[in-house]
């Protein structure tokens, strides 16, 4: 028997991760190959926006996806979130070059009050929400202190981008397939502070650490070009990255969804106090997925150095917190 459609929400769907997201996800790349979706698109209430959504929508409808069982375009967070099972909030204003993303706090935290209410309000008590909109880790933050009746676990931000670059820069370096590679993590914040960590990882079995033998490669190289990339494609295509933003999401959420057999990737969650991080702060760990539950890989051993950094993007994701108290009552 086929399976119920299910309702996946996304904002800013106008925009150009929108462009890259909407039709992956009516493709079946989201929840799988034999899941109905319907999708309830948000765009601000402003004319020209709401008139490229309905290009992008006739744009859908050409494509005649089989597991598409409907779509809506809304102005409103109250009817485009009702009921909905996936929730990706990715509309808010980009930043543009020599901004840092924590630059978007002012412009952007409102809409995540506004947006985490309406969730509260109308959205399945099962809804899962990623926010995409920068600063993600903050905005997730404000999103789920304004949906106190849904359960803080349900409200996650994306570092998976940050994840997939560290993935790709150790496979260039080792030169190993991505696939070959696990039990890579980035913690903290979606910022310049991040910590990629591939300590851990190994590559076909064999630890990349090992691998790499290079300490001045993964401080002066590597952790500065996987921390500083969203400003190197700004920098390259005059606009943030849109294609591999989207590609991340789709991988965040798919993976929450259908499970991650064992395998670490990297979520933005809220802390349960693993690893001192204080609880509800949204930060980057590593997880595993089984049955639509995250949990935290436990027990591992944080060095001088990862602490430091650890607590560097810590102490970013607190400032941030409290420059939008105001917002929260
Ligand atoms: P964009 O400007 O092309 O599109 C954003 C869209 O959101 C616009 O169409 C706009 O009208 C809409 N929007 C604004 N406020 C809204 C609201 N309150 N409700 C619904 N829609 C609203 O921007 P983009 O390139 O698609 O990027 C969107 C966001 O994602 C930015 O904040 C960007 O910095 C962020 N981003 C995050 C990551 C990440 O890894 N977390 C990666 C890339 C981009
Ligand atoms: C990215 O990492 O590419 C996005 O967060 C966009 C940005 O502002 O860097």
């Amino acid at each position: 028997m086929a399976k119920a459609p299910m309702r996946v929400a996304v904002t800013g769907a106008a925009g150009q991760i929108g462009y890259s997201l909407l039709f992956r996800i009516a493709n079946g790349d989201l929840l799988g190959k034999d899941q109905p979706v319907i999708l309830q698109l948000l765009e601000i209430a402003d004319e020209k926006a709401q008139k490229a959504l309905k290009g992008v929508i006739m744009e859908i409808d050409d494509c005649a996806f089989p597991l598409l069982a409907g779509v809506t375009a809304h102005s409103d967070p109250m009817t485009a979130f009702k009921d909905a099972d996936v929730a990706l909030l990715v509309g808010a204003r980009p930043r543009g070059p020599g901004m840092e993303r924590k630059d978007l706090l002012e412009a952007n935290a409102q809409i995540f009050t506004v947006q985490g209410k309406a969730l509260d309000a109308v959205a399945s008590r099962n809804v899962k929400v990623l926010v995409v909109g920068n600063p993600a880790n903050t905005n997730a933050y404000i999103a789920m202190k304004s949906a106190p009746n849904l359960p803080a676990k349900n409200f996650t931000a994306m570092l998976r981008l940050d994840h997939n670059r560290a993935l790709s820069q150790i496979a260039a370096k080792i030169s190993k397939p991505v696939t070959s590679i696990e039990k890579l993590t980035v913690w903290g914040n979606h910022s310049p502070t991040m910590y990629p960590d591939y300590r851990f990882s190994t590559a076909d079995g064999k630890s990349v650490k090992e691998a790499i033998n290079d300490e001045v490669w993964n401080k002066d190289v590597f952790l500065p070009t996987v921390g500083k990339r969203g400003a190197a494609i700004i920098d390259a295509r005059g606009v943030s990255s849109a294609a591999s933003a989207a590609n991340a999401a789709i991988d965040h959420v798919r993976d929450w969804v259908l499970g991650t057999n064992g395998k670490w990737v990297t979520m933005g969650i809220p802390s349960d106090g693993s690893y001192g991080i204080p609880k509800d702060t949204i930060f980057g760990f590593p997880v595993t997925v089984e049955n639509g539950e995250y949990k935290i890989v436990q027990g591992l051993e944080i060095d001088a150095f990862s602490q430091e950094r650890i607590n560097l993007t810590l102490k970013e994701l607190l400032e941030e917190r409290e420059g939008v108290k105001h917002l929260l009552g």
